[in-house]
């Protein structure tokens, strides 16, 4: 074990959209911890700059969730003291095409996480070793394991699980095990559910870095069905602010749902985004010898058991734990839109201008 007066936090997934930006935003925060960040490195990770590769407070450990020996390692190689759990295959459609992985990873291994946690941190059902009093899992799952809304109402934490996709079954399935690790030993555990991440570092598959890509590359802009499915969109930063306070201070064994009432159809985001495109590309429009990226969008077949709508109703961390979203979707899109152009156009300049 190391003699670190930091205190060491596993963070899983680091290296993905929502975990990348989480352990940026902690390590500028907190000098307090370490963090060890696993990541198997999927075609979803992110490379770190070299300023937060080259920080004292982080490792990264390149390895998979479902390694038990690894993981058993790092607790005790680390002394890890708290694990914020972000790692998951985490797209839908893949989870149709090969669903198996899906079970491997988020359910499996969430399910090695937990009972590392509870060998290390717990000398039995509700014995917690001295010094591991706060050692908290604190487990990142979505609103999709509700299932989907009709035209009205929302979410909350009590509302009844019913996934329907292979993703949301398998996340659902991992936050019933994180559940009974807190019900049948005793483990500090927290859950947060939420709805749609946006933001700087989202792989090219998900809607809105698919929109912006297509678009600056002259292909079509697909969106499923008719477009009305109705999605509540969040920035990146608003819920690492979030997963911090829960973090830090949700009640043990809680569930917390984090959203911000900002429902967008598909159909209407994706035409925000091409009339922020068409301002701020106007030079890529003009090599495509287009009038406006609007032209690009084209409708394809729908996801099979493509759900409605999400809507979530958050006041429960509104109101017990103080947070609220802050930054507006305007501002936020803006700036997605501005790092996502910057990134294609610096890494990609050829994809673009031979489209032109
Ligand atoms: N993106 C969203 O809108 C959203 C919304 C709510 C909840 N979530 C949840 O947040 C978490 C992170 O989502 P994301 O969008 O950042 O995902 P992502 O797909 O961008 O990143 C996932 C990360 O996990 C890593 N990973 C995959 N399998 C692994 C394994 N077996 N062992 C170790 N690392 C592995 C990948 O390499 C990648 O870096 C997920 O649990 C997801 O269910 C996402």
């Amino acid at each position: 074990m190391r003699n670190n007066t930091r205190k060491a936090i596993l963070v899983t997934g680091g290296l993905g959209f929502i975990g990348s930006n989480f352990i940026q935003y902690f390590l500028k925060k907190y000098e307090q911890y370490h963090v060890i960040n696993l990541d198997k490195v999927t075609y979803a990770a992110q490379e770190f700059d070299s300023e937060i590769e080259a920080s004292p407070t982080y490792t990264f450990i390149k390895g998979s969730i479902e390694n038990k020996e690894l993981v058993e390692y790092i607790f005790k190689e680390y002394d890890i003291k708290g694990v914020i759990h972000f790692a998951a295959e985490s797209h839908v459609d893949n989870s149709i095409n090969d669903p198996e992985i899906f079970i491997k990873t988020n359910v499996m291994g969430t399910f090695n996480l937990l009972n590392n946690a509870y060998k290390y941190w717990m000398d039995g059902v509700n014995i917690v070793k001295t010094g591991y009093e706060t050692s908290r899992f604190h487990h990142i799952s979505t609103d999709e394991v509700y299932g989907s809304l009709s035209d009205i109402g929302a979410f909350s934490e009590e509302s009844k699980y019913a996934p329907n996709s292979p993703y949301s079954a398998s996340k659902a399935s991992s936050d019933l095990l994180v559940r009974s690790y807190f019900k049948t030993y005793g483990l500090n555990v927290v859950t947060s559910n939420c709805s749609n991440n946006y933001g700087p570092r989202q792989n090219k598959e998900k809607l809105i870095p698919t929109v912006i890509h297509s678009a600056l590359t002259g292909k079509e802009i697909p969106v499923y069905g008719d477009g009305r499915n109705i999605r509540d969109w969040l920035h990146v930063e608003d819920h690492t602010s979030a997963i911090d306070l829960i973090f830090h201070q949700g009640v043990t064994g809680e569930t917390y749902n984090i959203g911000s009432d900002n429902e967008w159809s598909n159909i209407q985001l994706v035409q925000e985004l091409c009339t922020i495109l068409d301002e701020k590309a106007a030079d890529i429009l003009e090599n495509l010898h287009l009038d406006s990226f609007h032209h690009l969008i084209c409708f394809v077949h729908d996801r099979p058991g493509h759900d409605w709508r999400y809507a979530i109703d958050s006041t429960k961390i509104r109101e017990e734990l103080g947070w609220n979203s802050e930054i507006s979707f305007k501002e936020g899109l803006d700036q997605t839109v501005d790092w996502y152009l910057e990134k294609i156009l610096k890494r990609h300049p050829n994809e673009v201008q031979k489209n032109g």
